[in-house]
């Protein structure tokens, strides 16, 4: 694995570890089902799935799914979420990289990211968009929520990403809807987004 996906998959190792998860709710957050709600079912891919919640969501809605996350105990976490909700025939799960996702065939009509992407480096975003333009149907949508970054107000070093690489990493897709926002966990806050891209 690349240096700077390992450096990223222990500190996911640990937060998983140690129960550090703020994102593990039953239901996916209320953009993603209303997409759902306003989507005849296809094949989708949930990237960076953490325990499931979108895609046996998308499973319990008609979809076919395959999640991804590079955490062992997320994955092992989602297919006994699947098991239990009776959707394990339509959720399969793989542990393995989003910016590294030859072992999938694809094609599919929507992918959903929330809130993975916007730890990988820029050069692991190239190989991530890269994957997502072979794996995604001419036509299909992407959904994605990302923590953002502002170069002209916020400290070094910089985490997240700019909307304007963002823009640029993205220009083959079109951008169909963003709302712009702040995230709020515990003590913490961050710009944030919800993009509806269309490829
Ligand atoms: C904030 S959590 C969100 C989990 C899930 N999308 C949800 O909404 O419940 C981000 C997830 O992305 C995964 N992740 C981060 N970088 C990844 C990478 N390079 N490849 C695969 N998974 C990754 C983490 O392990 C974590 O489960």
């Amino acid at each position: 694995m690349n240096p700077d996906t390992n450096e990223s998959l222990a500190r996911f190792v640990e937060r998983y570890t140690s129960g550090q998860i703020p994102w593990d709710d039953a239901l996916p957050p209320p953009e993603v089902q209303e997409l759902v709600a306003n989507l005849s079912p296809a094949r989708a891919l949930d990237l960076g799935c953490g325990y499931g919640r979108t895609s046996i969501y998308l499973a319990r809605h008609g979809w076919r799914v395959d999640g991804v996350d590079f955490v062992p105990q997320a994955i092992e976490g989602a297919q006994k979420r699947a098991d239990a909700a009776s959707v394990a025939d339509a959720a399969q799960f793989f542990v393995g990289s989003v910016a590294d996702l030859d072992f999938l065939p694809g094609l599919y009509d929507l992918a959903i990211d929330v809130g993975c992407m916007h730890s990988l480096s820029e050069q692991l975003l190239i190989a991530y968009r890269d994957g997502l333009l072979r794996l995604l149907r001419p036509g299909a949508l992407y959904l994605l929520f990302a923590h953002l970054r502002d170069e002209a107000t916020d400290e070094e070093p910089y985490r997240w990403i700019s909307k304007t690489f963002l823009r640029d990493l993205f220009a083959d897709f079109t951008l169909e809807k963003s709302e712009l926002g702040v995230t709020v966990v515990n003590d913490s806050s961050w710009r944030s987004g919800w993009f509806w891209y269309r490829r």
